[in-house]
């Protein structure tokens, strides 16, 4: 099962693994992706399912399509290249596009929604906690102040008030000044980290003996949450921890894939 098949990079690769014989379920909360990754796997037609749903309902995407256990699962969280790109999408800084951020977008909630409705407090304790943004209550105050006088709906307005709010010079920054406020919306708009927790907390029932489980995730708190759970399984005996420590990406890897920089790999496997 790859319960985030996005650009199907890893289901091309586990399908050309597994067939003859095998069958591939492929998840994605976004119908746009999921698209996308069934011509891409065009090629091996009648090998894999594609499943629109939030992978935390792990049970019940297996139930609804009548399989009980799976060999394996990848969860490589976050968003892909072609959302992020995406200006409709409103993920990026780069591109100007509508506040959205939502992988669903049946949801109801937007990032535009967060920024013009929590209250200071909420807005600067999210970036904090989920952006581990430094200057969050300086960005909070700022948009308080600025929605104030017109509310914030695009993608380059709120980075115009980031921007405005913090002490910014070019040159200390190795990344954009507004990537972790727009990180930490992104997650709070989404509830990743409800996700990935809900998901692995189901994740035993769905494992045959002998079934592996890999995750990749991108922020610590993600992280944290694998390690926690991957731990409390051990010590219930119904895990056993291949990875010590996380697998992280190395030079090679970071010179063609820089996205994989904060990139940490941990695999459990079902006793
Ligand atoms: C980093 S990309 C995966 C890229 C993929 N491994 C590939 O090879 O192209 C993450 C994908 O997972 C999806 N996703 C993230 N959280 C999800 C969730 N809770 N349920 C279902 N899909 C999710 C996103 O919409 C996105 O398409």
């Amino acid at each position: 099962m790859d319960a985030t098949i996005g650009g199907a990079g890893h289901s091309a690769e586990i399908l050309q693994r597994i067939i003859p014989g095998g069958m591939l379920i492929g998840i994605d909360r976004d119908e746009e992706t999921l698209r996308l990754a069934s011509e891409r796997l065009k090629p091996f037609e009648g090998s894999f399912k594609l499943v629109n749903k939030n992978f935390k309902y792990l049970k019940e995407v297996l139930k609804d399509i009548g399989v009980e256990k799976v060999n394996g699962i990848i969860f490589d969280l976050g968003i892909s290249s072609i959302q992020m790109e995406a200006w409709q999408r409103g993920f990026s800084i780069k591109n100007d596009g509508p506040l959205d951020m939502r992988m669903d977008r049946n949801q109801a909630l937007t990032a535009k929604d967060l920024v013009n409705r929590l209250s200071e407090m909420e807005l600067s304790d999210t970036i904090r906690e989920l952006g581990e943004e430094r200057f969050h209550r300086r960005i909070a105050k700022r948009i308080v102040e600025e929605r104030k006088k017109k509310e914030i709906s695009t993608t380059a307005e709120l980075t115009n008030v980031i921007l405005r709010s913090i002490p910014y010079s070019r040159n200390k920054y190795k990344i954009h000044p507004a990537t972790r406020t727009f990180q930490a919306l992104r997650i709070r708009v989404n509830d990743e980290l409800g996700a990935i927790s809900q998901a692995l907390r189901e994740s035993p029932d769905v494992l045959q003996r002998g079934a592996r489980v890999c995750v990749i995730s991108f922020h610590s708190l993600e992280d944290r949450i694998v390690k926690n759970r991957f731990k409390e399984f051990k010590t219930n005996g119904v895990f056993n921890v291949l990875t010590k420590k996380p697998l992280t990406a190395d030079e090679n890897e970071l010179v063609c894939n820089p996205r994989s920089r904060s990139a940490k790999l941990r695999a459990g496997e079902r006793l």
